[in-house]
C-alpha cells in the first residue's frame, strides 16, 4: 500500500491573490490538473511563503492598476524561491514593473476575445501553439506591459498587447496578459497544466481516490475514539462528510437530522436510501441518523411572522436550539462536524484581512461552535464544490443527490409568500413534487439549475370541472446560471409548463391557479423572499 505513505499535499502551489474575481478560477484549474494549491492574499509574510514551500507560484489578476504607487505588489521573497512563477493579468504587469521593466495605461481596454499570435519557441506556450500559431484567448485589462524586463523574452502578441505573454526562460518566469482559467481561452488548461505539471514538477496526486484515503486518514487520526455529531440536511456538503465520516470512523458517527416542516416532500426517506451506496465495507450497514420531528416548533415559532429576515433569523436560530438539544442528549460527544468547504475558508481568511465581501451570514449552522462546546472536524476545509461532488460520487452517492439543486436553509419557509402555515407547506410540497418529478421525467432537471414552486397566499378564481374555486397560486420558477449572482429564467417549453400546470391543479383541490416566473437576476432575485 505504497499510496497510503504518499503526502498528497507535499507539491503545492501557491496562489496570491491580487483580488481578482477569478482567482478561485485559477486554483480549481490548478486542481482539475491533479495538483493541490493554496490561495492567499498577496501580502502574506515571507516566512508564511517559506513555510507553504510551493513548487510554484500563480499570481492572480486584480482590478488594481501598477501604474499607482500604492497598489498590491508581489512579496520580493517570491522571486527569490528559485520555483517557477506565472504572473496572470495584473501578475504579469507587476512582475514585469518590479523586475525592471514598464506598464502603461492603455487607451483601449482590451475585453473579451482576443487572438493571440506565437512570437517564438515558449517553455510554456508550446503545447498552447501546437496545433496553430494562432489562438483565441479572454483578455480583460486596460494596462499593458510596454518594455520587457531584462533576461525575458516576447513569446506572444495580440492586436492590442504587443507583450500578450512574455518569459525568462532562465529564471523560469511567465506572464501572461490573457486569462487561461476561463473556458472562454482555448488551450487555457493546456497552459495551466504544462506550468503546473511540467515546470513546477508535480505529479498529479490530487485525484478523487486520492483525496479520500487522505481524508479518512486524516479524520482517523484527529478524532480517534471519539464520537462525532452531524448535522444532516440533505445537501450535497453534509452529505459527503456523512459518507466519509461512516467510511473513517463507522459507528462513532451520529447524524442528526432535523425536520423542521419546511422540507420537500420524501425529503428525510431519500437522504437515508441515499446512503445505501456509501457506506464502505466494514464500517456500517445503514447511516445512524436520529430524525428530529420538530415541525411544531419552528412552525409555532413561525406563527403570524411574514417579514422575510426575520422568518430567516427564526428558523436559523431555531434550528440551533433543537440541534444543541439533541446533540447534547447524545452521551459522550466530542466532536461536531461541519461541511464547510474551501471558498468559506478563503472568505473567512480574506475578511480578517478586511479584503473580503461580507459572509453569508445564512449558513445554516452558523453560530453552532459558537454555542456548543465540541471540537470541530471539517473533512471538506481544503476542497472546492466541484471537488466535493467528485469525491461524493467516488464515495458511492447517487449521482441525484450528488448533482441536486441547491435548496435554501429556510427551506419552504422562503417559498411561501408572508405568514407561514402548515397548510400552506403541506400544499407547496405537493405542487413542488409534481414539478421536480415532471422536470426529471422530461430530462430538463439537469438543464436548469435550480427550479421549484412558490406558495402565493392570493386568492383567484378558477373553474376546475362544474366548481368554482377560490383558492390559492403556485409560482413555479426556473433559472439558469452559473454562479448564482445573476440567473436567466429558464426557457421551458410551453407545453411542459401547460402539463406540470394541469397536473397541479387538477390534483390539489388547494390551488386554483398556476403562474411561471418570467423574471431573470438582476433586478429580481431567485427566491421569492
Ligand atoms: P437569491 O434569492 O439571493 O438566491 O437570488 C441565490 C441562491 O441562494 C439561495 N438562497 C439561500 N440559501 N439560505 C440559504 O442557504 C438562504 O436564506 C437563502 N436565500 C437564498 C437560493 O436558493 C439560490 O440558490
Amino acid at each position: 500500500m505504497q499510496s497510503a505513505l504518499r503526502d498528497i499535499h507535499a507539491q503545492r502551489l501557491l496562489i496570491l491573490d491580487f483580488g481578482s474575481q477569478y482567482t478561485q478560477l485559477i486554483a480549481r484549474r490548478v486542481r482539475e490538473c491533479g495538483v493541490y494549491c493554496e490561495i492567499y492574499p498577496f501580502d502574506i509574510s515571507a516566512d508564511d511563503i517559506s513555510a507553504f514551500a510551493p513548487a510554484g507560484v500563480i499570481l492572480s489578476g486584480s482590478p488594481e492598476t501598477v501604474t499607482e504607487g500604492a497598489t498590491p505588489r508581489i512579496p520580493e521573497s517570491i522571486f527569490a524561491l528559485g520555483v517557477p512563477v506565472l504572473g496572470i493579468c495584473y501578475g504579469l504587469q507587476a512582475m514585469a514593473a518590479q523586475l525592471g521593466g514598464e506598464v502603461v495605461a492603455s487607451n483601449l481596454r482590451e475585453f473579451g476575445h482576443a487572438q493571440i499570435q506565437a512570437e517564438q519557441n515558449s517553455l510554456l506556450l508550446d503545447s498552447v501553439f501546437a496545433d496553430a500559431d494562432q489562438v483565441s484567448v479572454w483578455m480583460s485589462h486596460g494596462d499593458k506591459v510596454s518594455v520587457m524586463p531584462e533576461g525575458f523574452v516576447c513569446t506572444a502578441s495580440s492586436p492590442n498587447a504587443p507583450f500578450a505573454a512574455i518569459e525568462n526562460p532562465e529564471r523560469r518566469f511567465f506572464g501572461v496578459q490573457f486569462h487561461p482559467e476561463v473556458t472562454h481561452t482555448d488551450k487555457g488548461e493546456a497552459l495551466i497544466r504544462r506550468f503546473a505539471r511540467d515546470l513546477c514538477g508535480c505529479a498529479g496526486d490530487w485525484t478523487p481516490a486520492n483525496i479520500v484515503e487522505d481524508a479518512i486518514t486524516a479524520i482517523r487520526q484527529q478524532v480517534g475514539a471519539d464520537k462525532v455529531v452531524l448535522g444532516l440536511s440533505g445537501g450535497v456538503d453534509s452529505s459527503v462528510v456523512a459518507a466519509l465520516l461512516a467510511q473513517a470512523i463507522g459507528e462513532q458517527l451520529t447524524c442528526i437530522f432535523v425536520d423542521n416542516g419546511l422540507l420537500r416532500k420524501n425529503e428525510s426517506e431519500e437522504v437515508r436510501a441515499a446512503f445505501s451506496g456509501a457506506m464502505g465495507e466494514g464500517t456500517l450497514a445503514e447511516l445512524n441518523i436520529i430524525t428530529v420531528n420538530a415541525q411544531d416548533e419552528f412552525l409555532d415559532k413561525l406563527a403570524g411572522v411574514d417579514d422575510p429576515e426575520a422568518k430567516r433569523k427564526i428558523i436559523g436560530a431555531t434550528f440551533i436550539d433543537v440541534f444543541d438539544r439533541e446533540a447534547t442528549a447524545l452521551k459522550d460527544v466530542n466532536w461536531l462536524a461541519q461541511g464547510t468547504i474551501y471558498p468559506d475558508v478563503i472568505e473567512s481568511a480574506a475578511s480578517k484581512y478586511g479584503k473580503a465581501h461580507v459572509i453569508k451570514s445564512h449558513h445554516n449552522v452558523g453560530g453552532l461552535p459558537e454555542r456548543m462546546t465540541l471540537k470541530l472536524v471539517e473533512p471538506l476545509r481544503e476542497l472546492f464544490k466541484d471537488e466535493v461532488r467528485k469525491i461524493g460520487l467516488h464515495l458511492g452517492l447517487p449521482a441525484s443527490l450528488i448533482f441536486r439543486h441547491p435548496f435554501p436553509g429556510p427551506g419552504l419557509g422562503v417559498r411561501i409568500l408572508g405568514e407561514v402555515k402548515a397548510s400552506y407547506a403541506d400544499v407547496l410540497r405537493e405542487a413542488d413534487a409534481i414539478f421536480i418529478r415532471e422536470l426529471r421525467d422530461a430530462d430538463l432537471y439537469d438543464q436548469v439549475s435550480q427550479a421549484f414552486a412558490v406558495y402565493l397566499p392570493v386568492k383567484s378564481v378558477g373553474v376546475v370541472g362544474d366548481a368554482r374555486r377560490y383558492e390559492h397560486v403556485i409560482a413555479l420558477r426556473a433559472v439558469e446560471t452559473i454562479d448564482f449572482m445573476t440567473a436567466r429564467w429558464a426557457h421551458l417549453p410551453y407545453e411542459f409548463i401547460e402539463h406540470v400546470s394541469n397536473r397541479i391543479i387538477n390534483e390539489i383541490a388547494a390551488v386554483s391557479r398556476v403562474v411561471y416566473d418570467v423574471s431573470s437576476k438582476p433586478p429580481a432575485t431567485i427566491e421569492w423572499e
